[in-house]
């Protein structure tokens, strides 16, 4: 396989105006949704990614049938899925692929499915997707059940439950979702993610006829229902961490971007971080518009990630390369995961000054960054990592390009529609740059 790298020229100010694309993890959670469906449906407004690809191929290898009628609409009919198990290959490449342990325990009352894969900053349990699925009857949910790496569940029938989680957990909330929405009685999740991803899942499973309440809250109730009928039309919602990637580009570069089809109120927690810093974040109804007023200094601030609506985890790497480039010391508290600075040696050869201890990065704002050829850690990372080669005056490099594909719709287009320069380059071809 082949190795890619984004080749950016930086140093130029980003300025125009650009479009969000769909939720990469609103979209992932719907897919497994759909596979619960007894009828056909359209879904619009889906990302062109790969984590997409890879989910929609999941599927077809279920036996669904699913047809891109264009490059953001897909036609769902999951009447054909023949099987309960998922164990090959695709399953490890993405981390949503445990999704469809709810959606398949819901739809057969079975499900043998891989471990799943995903981005690596530190330990990524399922102990609490497990739990769930042993409270509402399934058998095979110990993790000492787990057998070479395959979670095989039964339950005869599913069955309402009252489920705590103990850690506000995304993946977990969604999938008690989707295996309570079929079962007998009524579930409730206690200390569920409030993400807005969680209440576009709970939106589309009730376009289906489900019954949920509470998404968006600590609480979410799903009363069981025999049927979940097809025949709807579902948009997925703005993706907010696309889009505050796109925030942090435009301000890292000095730039004055308008981004739309976005949902301001959920951008709130990088907006209101964005102004206390010094830069102008003005809420449109469906946009935002991002500048420096000339002359302004920037400052730093402190920053904690934290379950919705708290500061996004997904959006740590990007504020980093924010706090490189403003006055004075700032501070990023990393709460959600074990070890989610992995990219601060990369952005060190850009020149950041950054210390870490543990969940804390302390870094001391720098006047620019220095291109250089840098590595994409995981998705976020590399986005990261992206924004600090475009404020980068000179040619940077930042390879396993792929890892930055899993998230971001047409990246090249969207800036250098914004007058970015920037390629995507195979990789081998680096070394014999001069530029390199
Ligand atoms: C989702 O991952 C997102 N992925 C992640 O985004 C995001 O970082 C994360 O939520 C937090 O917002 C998708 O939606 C596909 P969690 P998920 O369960 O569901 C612990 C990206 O860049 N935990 O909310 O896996 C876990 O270790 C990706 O788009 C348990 O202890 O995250 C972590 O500390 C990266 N036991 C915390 O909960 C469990 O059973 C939050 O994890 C599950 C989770």
């Amino acid at each position: 396989m082949k190795n890619y790298a984004y080749k950016i020229n930086g140093g130029k100010k980003l300025v125009g105006e650009i479009e969000i694309s769909g939720s990469k993890n609103a979209v992932l959670g719907i897919l497994a949704a759909a596979m619960l469906v007894d009828g056909p449906l359209t879904l619009e407004n889906v990302p062109d990614i790969s984590d997409v690809r890879v989910m929609v191929e999941l599927c077809r290898s279920l036996g669904a049938e699913i047809e891109m009628v264009d490059v953001h609409t897909l036609r769902i009919d999951p009447r054909s899925i023949c099987t309960y198990k998922a164990a090959g290959p695709l399953v490890s490449q993405i981390r949503a692929s445990y999704y469809l342990m709810g959606a398949l325990l819901g739809r057969f009352g079975k499900a043998s499915i891989r471990l799943p894969g995903g981005c690596n900053f530190g330990d990524r349990p399922i102990d609490l997707h497990l739990k769930a699925f042993q409270l509402m009857g399934a058998k095979g949910a110990r993790p000492s059940d787990i057998d070479a790496g395959i979670v095989n569940l039964s339950a005869n029938p599913l069955r309402g439950a009252k489920i705590y989680f103990d850690i506000v957990s995304v993946g977990a909330t969604i999938n008690a979702m989707l295996a309570a929405c079929k079962a007998e009685g009524t579930t409730e999740i206690i200390n569920a993610a409030k993400e807005p991803h969680i209440v576009d899942v709970a939106n589309f499973l009730n376009a289906m006829g489900a019954r949920i309440k509470g998404a968006g809250t600590d609480t979410i109730k799903i009363t069981g229902v025999p049927f979940l009928k097809g025949d709807f039309v579902y948009s997925v919602i703005p993706d907010q961490i696309e889009a505050g990637t796109y925030m942090v580009a435009a301000a890292v570069t000095g730039g004055d971007v308008m981004i739309t089809n976005l949902i301001p109120t959920h951008m709130e927690p990088l907006s209101a971080k964005m102004r206390e810093m010094g830069y102008i974040v003005e809420d449109g109804d469906d946009s935002i518009h991002i500048y420096r007023e000339p002359g302004t200094d920037i400052y730093a601030t402190n920053v904690k990630t934290a379950p919705y609506p708290g500061f996004p985890t997904d959006l740590q790497p990007q504020t980093v390369v924010l706090l490189c480039l403003a006055e004075g010391m700032g501070r990023m508290h990393e709460n959600v995961w074990q070890n989610r600075f992995q990219y601060i040696p990369e952005l060190q050869k850009m020149g950041a000054n950054i210390n870490v201890f543990e969940r804390h990065a302390l870094v001391n704002g720098i006047t620019r960054f220095k291109p250089a050829t840098v590595l994409a850690t995981d998705l976020r990372a590399g986005a990261a990592l992206v924004c600090a080669a475009l404020a980068a005056e000179g040619t940077s490099y930042i390879t396993h390009a792929a890892r930055i594909d899993r998230g971001y719709e047409h990246i090249v287009s969207k800036l250098r529609s914004l007058g970015a320069e920037i390629e995507r380059v195979e990789y081998d071809s680096i070394m014999d740059d001069p530029e390199a």
